[in-house]
């Protein structure tokens, strides 16, 4: 049902000080669009204690334009080795993105999409028609891509799975804003920590091992060219992201050695199973409490070109996307908004909420809002960020998360055993069946 205009507004201006936050935040927790339909409409910039929330669409995208005063400084405690996620417009984060970029290379996209495919195809052929969403296959598929793509071999999955999780847990879900108990805050960090710690020394054994290897290549290359030509076999190396960065060298001003490269690979792993597992559980379950959406999924999922069904997928995101917001903080005042009847200063060292899912929902860049149009234009989501930020793994997500749903999507009776689960923000468990 929608509220009635500024039910909720007045609810939270009559609300103590104290527990102003906690009723914030579940508002957002229990109905995320009609709350900021209200803000959009009648209180555009939110002012609290601990926070400001920002939900307009052009006021989003002004926050996230200007990395330097709207800051990731909350994320800098939470991430170790001065990961380049952690700075803001500074020598590291455009050297290492951009090294990062071109290593990833988006020609790669259609291979990944097609071991995205294989890997969902044998989980399911061998899953019987049950399984549970979550571990078993929308984690279990990065968590497969980490190893095969990006060339983090030699752990169990289930051990990657794990420290993704933990690092996103804190990172983004256990700051200031966010409603915890001191001991649950507690328990998250020195998970994170411990875990950090396993992928630490896991990281630094294989950089050093595929760099003998690649040592070793490089060694033995004129011999295997020889073997090769007399085979008449083309002379391929095994290839995966962590192979690239180590067969790649870089003259030492560019500062970016075997340690940058072992950091940056596993920030690769970080942020690439939780985020994914989350996108493409929740859009399996949006598609299936939408039955006339899901026959349209459906019929899309079984034409060869995947262009209409990657657009559902978007499209649902929009309803349940990972996060309704991206955190900041300024590092010095700012007034936001000038010259418009919402103009707010916000003094230095505030945290903000650019809330993108209200901007998602902001008829300024998305006609009709409220209704479910797949196909809408592709630069005014913000599932993979915006600005500096913006996924350094977006086009790698953007071939994963569809073709992940579009597989699931595939099985005959396909049907859910109640809703997903979660664990604080994130999925737990979901039970699927369908017709083996
Ligand atoms: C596929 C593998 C992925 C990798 C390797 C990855 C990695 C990253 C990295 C390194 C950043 C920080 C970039 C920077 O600070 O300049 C980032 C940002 C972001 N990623 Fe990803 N990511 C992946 C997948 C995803 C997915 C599936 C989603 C959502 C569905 C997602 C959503 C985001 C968002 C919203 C941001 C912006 C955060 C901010 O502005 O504070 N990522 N990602």
């Amino acid at each position: 049902m929608t509220p009635a205009p500024y039910t909720y507004l007045q609810r939270i201006d009559h609300e103590p000080e104290k527990t102003k936050l906690q009723l914030v935040r579940q508002i957002m927790a229990d109905d995320p669009l009609g709350f900021f339909k209200e803000l959009r409409a009648n209180r555009p910039i939110l002012v609290l204690q601990e926070c400001t929330l920002v939900a307009l669409y052009e006021d989003v995208v002004e926050m996230l334009s200007m990395p330097a005063i709207f800051t990731v400084a909350l994320y800098a405690p939470k991430m170790a080795n001065s990961y380049l996620m952690m700075h803001d417009d500074d020598a590291l984060h455009y050297r290492e993105k951009s090294i990062m970029q071109g290593l990833l290379n988006r020609d790669d996209m259609p291979l990944v999409r097609k071991m995205v495919t294989k890997t969902a195809a044998s989980i399911l052929a061998k899953a019987g028609g049950k399984i549970d969403a979550v571990d078993e296959y929308c984690r279990l598929i990065p968590a497969t891509i980490v190893r095969d793509y990006f060339g983090l071999i030699g752990m169990h999955r289930k051990d990657l799975m794990e420290w993704s999780y933990w690092a996103q847990v804190d990172t983004f879900y256990n700051q200031p804003f966010d409603i915890a108990t001191p001991e649950e805050r507690k328990q998250i960090e020195d998970s994170h920590v411990a875990s950090g710690k396993k992928l630490g020394e896991y990281i630094a054994a294989l950089t050093l091992t595929k760099a003998v290897a690649v040592k070793f290549e490089f060694l033995t290359a004129p011999l295997r060219k020889l073997w090769n030509f007399i085979a008449r076999k083309e002379d391929r190396l095994p290839d995966d992201i962590v192979s690239r960065m180590m067969r790649t060298r870089f003259p030492s001003e560019v500062d970016f050695d075997l340690q940058r490269a072992g950091v940056n690979a596993g920030g690769l792993l970080i942020g690439t199973i939780e985020t994914t597992a989350q996108a493409s559980v929740q859009t399996i379950q949006y598609l299936l409490q939408h039955p006339d959406i899901f026959e349209k999924a459906k019929n899309a999922a079984g034409v060869p070109d995947p262009a209409q069904f990657d657009a559902i997928v978007w499209e649902a995101l929009r309803f349940v996307p990972i996060s309704p917001y991206m955190f900041r903080q300024t590092s010095r005042e700012y007034t936001i908004a000038q010259g418009t009847g919402r103009e707010t200063t916000i003094p230095a060292l505030t945290n903000v909420l650019a809330l993108t899912q209200s901007a998602m929902f902001d008829d300024r860049a998305f006609e009709a809002p409220d209704e479910f149009r797949a196909g809408r234009n592709w630069y005014h989501y913000f599932t993979f960020g915006f600005g500096a930020h913006e996924c350094l793994g977006k086009y790698v997500g953007m071939v994963m998360i569809p073709e992940i749903v579009r597989q699931m999507v595939l099985q005959p009776g396909l049907t859910a055993k109640g809703d997903i689960v979660y664990g604080g923000h994130m999925p737990t468990s979901y039970p699927l069946t369908w017709l083996s």
